[in-house]
């Protein structure tokens, strides 16, 4: 209506309104080697068009004379009351997005302005108490790659606590990069610029494994990052993990129903079925056509999910297989680099608009009726 009223006005939006139009107009904006970082996935990408394409297989059915007049989106997520059921998944080194190189602090703003959390990645570049002293109200997440040393992860997981975030999102597929083309021809790992030590420089544990301070000998910083950055984990470290923290913990990357049961068994709080937005591993199924196994298996636990959401009915779609929360990635980096914290704010206020008016329009008024069986059928 906002928008439709401004209209009548003469003001027309000066930002796109629609994914594809969103993606041409950032690629456009964005320097080459940032944009293939951004929109690039592993292999030749069709497991990342899989995930998208996978929601036209759905269809939600309309239901009529419901009065669906109000209509109710919020969540409980680990005991907290969001207004949505939206989030933004961690991306890191979103700072290469921004203008200013503070991505990081202006999707906090975003987070804070429209009660869409932020989960931070352990790669942001503006530290991680900075990010969490931007969120106003509103709860935010940090997500961990685990680092070969424990006592690394275990002081990130202290800070995060100390620092205010509401919980910890594991990330397990990302231990190592993944075969990514359009990295690789650009030789680009943007990480290995320096530009996303931002919360190891700062930490105690990262610092006295230095001879030198990072600030003295940066390439040393770089050298030791590569070492500790990432630890491919075992069920067997789940106990530890669990030991680290009483924040909820919720572990990304899931798609397995099996995997589902025995994170259950190792008492996290959540699953998060992704495939990192098809970056990772080429080949695979895409994330949606995991999620009702992930979600059956979850039985009750809370599940969230991310991997091609482009729109408002992907939203509504994710959610009516089961999803507790939906994700998004690429779209809000996209509005960060379009327009820094209003383009963030603009393309999930548009994500939501479009799944609240499909809510109306279509008979379902609260999660729980999008729940309810029939509400969506395949194609
Ligand atoms: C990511 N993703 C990601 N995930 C994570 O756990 N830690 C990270 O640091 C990053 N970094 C990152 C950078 C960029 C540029 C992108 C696009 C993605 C994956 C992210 O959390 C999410 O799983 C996907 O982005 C979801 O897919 P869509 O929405 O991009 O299709």
């Amino acid at each position: 209506h906002e928008i439709y009223f401004n209209g009548l006005a003469g003001v027309l939006p000066t930002l796109p309104m629609g994914f594809a139009e969103l993606e041409a107009r950032a690629r456009a904006a964005m320097a080459p080697s940032v944009l293939s970082y951004v929109a690039g996935g592993a292999g030749d990408e069709s497991t990342q068009r899989a995930n998208v394409s996978a929601f036209d297989k759905w269809g939600l059915v309309p239901r009529m004379m419901v009065g669906a007049a109000r209509r109710d989106l919020s969540v409980e997520l680990f005991g907290l009351r969001l207004p949505s059921p939206l989030f933004m998944a961690p991306v890191g080194v979103l700072g290469l997005c921004a203008q200013d190189g503070h991505g990081d602090l202006a999707t906090a703003r975003a987070a804070a302005r429209t009660g869409v959390p932020m989960v931070a990645s352990t790669l942001t570049v503006d530290p991680l108490e900075e990010v969490a002293a931007g969120f106003g109200g509103t709860p935010g997440f940090f997500q961990l790659y685990t680092p070969t040393d424990r006592a690394l992860a275990e002081s990130l997981v202290h800070r995060a606590e100390a620092a205010g975030f509401r919980g910890i999102v594991v990330t397990l597929d990302t231990w190592i990069t993944g075969w990514r083309p359009r990295d690789l021809a650009a030789a680009n790992f943007p990480q290995l610029r320096g530009h996303c030590l931002a919360n190891y420089t700062g930490d105690p544990v990262f610092r006295a494994r230095l001879a030198k301070t990072p600030e003295e000998d940066p390439g040393a910083a770089v050298l030791e990052w590569v070492r500790v950055f990432g630890n491919p984990l075992t069920w067997d470290d789940l106990p530890w993990l669990r030991s680290l923290t009483d924040l909820p913990i919720v572990l990304k990357g899931i798609c397995h129903p099996e995997d589902v049961r025995r994170a259950k068994d190792g008492g996290v709080d959540g699953v998060y079925c992704s495939n990192h937005g098809g970056r990772q591993a080429n080949g695979g199924l895409a994330a949606l056509d995991a999620l009702p196994g992930v979600v059956e298996a979850a039985d009750g636990l809370p599940v969230l999910f991310d991997s091609g959401v482009r729109s408002g009915a992907d939203v509504v779609k994710a959610l009516a297989l089961g999803a507790t929360a939906v994700g998004v990635g690429r779209p809000y980096a996209y509005g960060l680099a379009l327009a820094g914290t209003d383009g963030i704010v603009h393309v999930l206020r548009s994500l939501l608009a479009e799944a609240d008016l499909i809510m109306a329009v279509d008979g379902y008024p609260t999660l729980a009726d999008l729940r309810a069986d029939g509400a969506l059928r395949r194609n």
